[in-house]
C-alpha cells in the first residue's frame, strides 16, 4: 500500500503560538543486507535489514517558536553541530525541510533552532546520516502529534518518523525500530514497504538480539565517494540487475537464520554482503577503493581467529574502511580479549567503539 502523508490541514491557527522544544535521541544502525542503488524519491531498487546500533547515536533539540504570518517564505532554522554553528549541514537540513512542505506545510509558519550531537567522536568515520536524519524526522512527529493531536499510535508515530527519516537519507528509515529494522519490499517481510522501514524485532533469536558489535576504527578521514555518488554510480552498473536480485535472494536465506539463531549462515551473508557492496563500487566507473590495507589485513585477522578458535566471529563494512565486527554477548570475553590483543593495537589511534543491538530511539523529556 502507497502512503499519501501530503496534508494541507497540518496548519497552525493564527491564534496559535506554540513556543517550546522536543528532543529525541535515535542510533546509527549498521545495514547486514545493503541497500545500494536507488530510483525516484529516495526508493530502494532491492530489500535491506539492519542491526539497530545502540552506543552510536546522535541526539537532537528542536526548538520552536512561532514566526510573523508569513506561510509563503521557506524554512526558517539556525542550525548547531556539537555546539558550534554548521551552514553546510544547516542548508541540507533545510532543504530537506522546505522539500516535505506538502507533508509538514506547518514548519513554515515556525523559527526553528536545531541543536544535533553525536555520541561518537565527530570524523570518527562513522556514517552519521542514519542517526541524524531519523532523530531529526522523529522531532517533525512529535511536533505532529504535540500540535494536532495525531500520531498517538506508537506503530503510525514510527511508520511516519521512518518514511520521513527515509526521504532525508534512505538508510535512517531503518533506525527507527529495535534490534533490526527491514525496509524495501521483500515476500517473506509482511507489512515491508519501499516507503518505510518495518520492526523484524519480534522474530529474532535472543543471540541476535544481544549481538555484539565492535567497530574498529581504520581511518577517520572523511569517503571519497558520497553515498549519493554511490547510489548512483548502481544506475549503469553492469551488475546492477543480478545485485537487486542478489539482495532479495539472501534475504529469504537469512532471515530463518536470524530466528533461528544459526550464527554460521549469519556470519557468511553478513561478510559477504559487506564485500559485495565493496566489489560493485570497485568494478563501478569509475571505480571506488574504500578499504584500506589495514582493513584487509584485520579481516584476514578474523578469519584465521575463527578458524582456530572455532568461535563464532565475523565482520562487515559500511561504505568506508572501519570494520563491523559482530558476534554473540555469550562469547563477548574470548572475542574482546581477542580483539584487544590482535586488532585495536592497529586501529586508527587504537580507536574503537563497543557497540551492540539497541532497543531503538528514545524520547528525551527535559
Ligand atoms: O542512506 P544512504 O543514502 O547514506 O545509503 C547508505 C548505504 C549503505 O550504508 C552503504 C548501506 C545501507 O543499507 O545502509
Amino acid at each position: 500500500m502507497s502512503l499519501d502523508y501530503s496534508n494541507s490541514q497540518l496548519i497552525l491557527d493564527t491564534s496559535d503560538h506554540p513556543q517550546g522544544s522536543v528532543t529525541w535521541r535515535s542510533p546509527s544502525n549498521l545495514a547486514i543486507i545493503k541497500y545500494w542503488g536507488k530510483h525516484g524519491r529516495q526508493l530502494p531498487r532491492n530489500p535491506s535489514i539492519s542491526l539497530t546500533l545502540d552506543a552510536a547515536h546522535t541526539t537532537t533539540t528542536l526548538h520552536y517558536h512561532r514566526r510573523e504570518e508569513t506561510t509563503t517564505q521557506g524554512i526558517s532554522l539556525d542550525l548547531f553541530f556539537e555546539g558550534e554553528p554548521a551552514p553546510a549541514f544547516a542548508d541540507r537540513i533545510k532543504r530537506y525541510l522546505e522539500s516535505i512542505g506538502d507533508i509538514y506545510p506547518f514548519l513554515r509558519q515556525l523559527h526553528l533552532t536545531i541543536h544535533t550531537e553525536n555520541s561518537f567522536p565527530h570524523s570518527s568515520g562513522i556514517a552519521s546520516s542514519a542517526s541524524a536524519m531519523s532523530a531529526l524526522a522523529l522531532c517533525l512527529c512529535s511536533l505532529e502529534r504535540h500540535f494536532f493531536d495525531t500520531l498517538e499510535e506508537e506503530q503510525a508515530f514510527l511508520t511516519k518518523a521512518s518514511y520521513l527519516a527515509r526521504l532525508a537519507s534512505g538508510s535512517a528509515a531503518r533506525s527507527v525500530f529495535p534490534f533490526m529494522s527491514a525496509w524495501g519490499r521483500h515476500g517473506d517481510i509482511a507489512g515491508s514497504s519501499d516507503e518505510y522501514g518495518v520492526p523484524y524485532a519480534s522474530f529474532l533469536h535472543p543471540s541476535i538480539t544481544t549481538m555484539r558489535n565492535a567497530i574498529l576504527i581504520v581511518s577517520s578521514g572523511t569517503k571519497s565517494v558520497s553515498s549519493t555518488a554511490g547510489h548512483a554510480l548502481m544506475e549503469t552498473h553492469l551488475y546492477a540487475t543480478t545485485r537487486y536480485m542478489q539482495a532479495g535472494q539472501r534475504m529469504s536465506q537469512l532471515l530463518p537464520a536470524l530466528q533461528h539463531g544459526d550464527w554460521d549462515l549469519f556470519g557468511q551473508i553478513a561478510e559477504n554482503e559487506a564485500l559485495t557492496l565493496h566489489a560493485l563500487m570497485m568494478a563501478s566507473n569509475p571505480s571506488y577503493l574504500l578499504m584500506k590495507p589495514m582493513s584487509l589485513q584485520l579481516i584476514d585477522s578474523i578469519r584465521k581467529f575463527r578458524a582456530d578458535t572455532g568461535l563464532p566471529v565475523y565482520f562487515s563494512l559500511d561504505a568506508g574502511p572501519n570494520l563491523h565486527v559482530l558476534y554473540p554477548e555469550s562469547h563477548a570475553a574470548e572475542i574482546e580479549a581477542f580483539l584487544k590483543a590482535d586488532c585495536i593495537p592497529f586501529c586508527e589511534k587504537e580507536t574503537w567503539i563497543a557497540d551492540r543491538a539497541g532497543a531503538g530511539p528514545k524520547e528525551i523529556f527535559n
